[in-house]
């Protein structure tokens, strides 16, 4: 979703901008701007509609020359994807505006700025920050003071980045529900709303926290809470790979990142797991002390993490005897919701920012839950800053909008929150010694898992002209049948539905013939002949059906079914292992079809607005 970068620099810092921006690219987007402050005093301007590559080229054609500036992508929300509606946006000849979030109360802003003389060129609500900021700077005061006064009349969500032609040593940032990060460098300073837009630059952050409004200069960073007190904000030292944005010799980063697993899910156990279970304290100190009196747990996500929270809650009650519920951010922050006696609050984050789910987190805060968890990829993010325990999945750098790795480290780490709750709530010893085995097994299955691409290239041949198809799957393969109906939908745009197989003919029975392929994920568990009588159901009804399965199991290729053989898996992991094959299904069917793999039409990476 939208992305800011910022600088105030002794030097141009147009190129900084344009780089910065195309490394924001993964989080979808459909427009893009840069506004400079030129040395001859002038406040220039250049947007597009499309890609960062048709601004830059633009760039390119005339003499962009300035030392502050600042540069957007835009996900459309108030407004078409035109070239009017692009950010920066400006408030006559003075102030220009980047702003990620929604400002609610835009409507009656609107009205009041144009009573007071402002033309509007734009429908957004962003254009509502140029002229509040106008206005109060018309009342004398330093462009911080403006902004200070202005984020007062704000309702909703907002990371923005402020410049005023007639001040041009600085910009002023302000936070409330969209992150922003300044970025130190030597003799220049810089913004953004992602870390990734900054590291060539710099490894020096200062994460904002909500209601932060900051005064940046070349050489001083000033920080002022909601209140509007100085504050001091601790210097964060970034350790991700500063070629984390490389295919590394991949065609799509989503094909990169999905063959990273083994490592990712690796580095993810790495000093957590040892042959007798858990390593000490790998959910933060005090954790330990927290999960003693554990006695439900309550999930919270969207999207694919929520798949990961579905998976979570079989295991939980499975093996680790604790009562779970799941839910989608979106729902339960709208609805009165009953909080159980002892009950953790779990939420699941590639990113750490979704606004949703963060929106979840304070809504449980004040609900009085024991405590909060989080499970996340994104270090400094502000779920993890805003949770009582965060646990670090440790994919690294997810770039492809379609998350495949940040999954699979998901479900790894609620296999050891498993065994984790599971010491304080009686896990037996054989269940336990399944959990660690099977952990200790998994990147080397996934390896071999995904040594089994060519049978799937040659299925995605067959599916690629159909317009609908149906995931099946029973207990703990129930979301993996979601989460790969959802990755074929994201990428290919073939729609794609997925039933727990009990389910069928409760209703998607009536969708089968032979245009609906089906597919069906079938390790060899206690549920497999439950899923072979659901497999006969679909083909007395002359379905076609696509079935990854354990070569144990006994399924064989005829007319009506292809069978794909997944590597056999001991214990629990066999969610994390059949995946797998669903992302490279998804994956190959996206390339047949030319689609943008790993920029999806209408997604963003990080979802900061609800
Ligand atoms: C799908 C996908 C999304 C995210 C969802 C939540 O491939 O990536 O469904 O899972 O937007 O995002 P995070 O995990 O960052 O909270």
């Amino acid at each position: 979703m939208c992305g800011i970068v910022g600088a105030v620099a002794e030097r141009n810092v147009v190129e900084i901008l344009l780089e910065g921006l195309k490394r924001l690219e993964y989080r979808g987007y459909d427009s893009a701007g840069v506004a400079l402050l030129q040395q001859d005093g002038t406040l220039s301007r250049i947007r597009r509609t499309g890609k960062v590559q048709e601004l830059a080229d633009a760039v390119a054609e005339g003499e962009a020359l300035g030392t502050t500036g600042i540069a957007h992508t835009r996900w459309a929300t108030h407004g078409g994807v035109t070239e009017k509606n692009a950010h920066p946006h400006f408030s006559p000849e003075r102030v220009a505006v980047v702003h990620n979030g929604i400002i609610e109360n835009y409507q009656s802003l609107r009205e009041s700025l144009t009573s007071k003389g402002y033309t509007f060129t734009s429908d957004t609500d962003t254009e509502t920050i140029a002229h509040t900021v106008h206005e109060e700077l018309k009342s004398g005061c330093a462009l911080l003071a403006a902004v200070q006064h202005s984020v007062k009349q704000f309702h909703g969500a907002y990371g923005t980045v402020i410049m005023d032609k007639e001040d041009p040593s600085r910009v002023v940032v302000a936070r409330s529900g969209s992150p922003l990060v300044i970025g130190l460098g030597l003799g220049e300073n810089f913004i953004a709303s992602d870390q990734m837009a900054l590291l060539p630059v710099t490894r020096r952050f200062i994460f904002l926290e909500e209601g932060d409004v900051a005064e940046i200069t070349r050489r001083e960073v000033n920080i002022f809470d909601k209140d509007g007190n100085p504050v001091e904000r601790d210097v964060v030292e970034s350790n991700i790979e500063h070629d984390a944005g490389d295919k590394a010799g991949y065609r799509h980063y989503m094909l990169k990142e999905i063959h990273e697993q083994p490592t990712v899910v690796r580095n993810s156990l790495q000093n957590r797991v040892d042959d007798n279970g858990l390593t000490a304290d790998i959910f933060g100190p005090g954790a330990d002390e927290i999960f003693r009196d554990v006695k439900h747990v309550q999930i919270i996500a969207c999207g694919t993490s929520y798949h990961a929270g579905m998976t979570a809650r079989y295991w939980l009650e499975q093996y680790a005897n604790v009562s779970c519920g799941i839910e989608i951010a979106s729902e339960f922050r709208y609805r009165k919701s009953v909080v159980h006696e002892n009950s953790l609050l779990v939420t699941i984050s590639q990113s750490g920012e979704t606004a949703d789910t963060l929106a979840a987190l304070r809504l449980a805060k004040e609900l009085g839950y024991m405590s909060s968890l989080t499970i996340c990829n994104v270090p400094g993010s502000s779920l993890v800053r805003e949770s009582d325990l965060a646990f670090m999945t440790r994919a690294g750098a997810e770039i492809g909008v379609a998350s495949t790795k940040a999954f699979t480290t998901q479900l790894t780490a609620f296999l050891m929150l498993t065994l984790a709750l599971g010491e304080h709530n009686g896990i037996s010893a054989e269940d336990k010694t399944s959990i660690v085995s099977s952990l200790h097994s998994l990147p080397a299955k996934l390896e071999e898992t995904l040594a089994i691409t060519q049978g799937i290239e040659d299925l995605a041949e067959e599916f690629a002209d159909k317009n609908h198809s149906l995931f099946l799957g029973r207990g703990d393969q129930y979301p993996i049948a979601m989460e790969g109906a959802l990755k074929l939908k994201e990428i290919s745009y073939i729609h794609a539905e997925a039933y727990a197989s009990g389910e069928l003919k409760h209703g998607p029975l009536a969708l089968i013939d032979e245009e609906m392929p089906v597919i069906v994920v079938a390790p060899n568990n206690e549920l497999l002949e439950k899923l072979k009588s659901n497999v006969e159901e679909v083909r007395a009804r002359g379905g076609i059906m696509y079935v990854f399965a354990d070569k144990d199991a006994a399924f064989s290729s005829d007319e009506t079914m292809r069978v794909i053989n997944v590597p056999h898996c001991e214990g629990p992991i066999a969610p994390i292992i059949y995946t797998i094959p669903l992302q490279l299904l998804s994956y190959y069917v996206a390339l047949i079809k030319g689609t943008d793999v790993d920029q999806p039409r209408n997604l963003a990476k990080s979802v900061t607005v609800e």
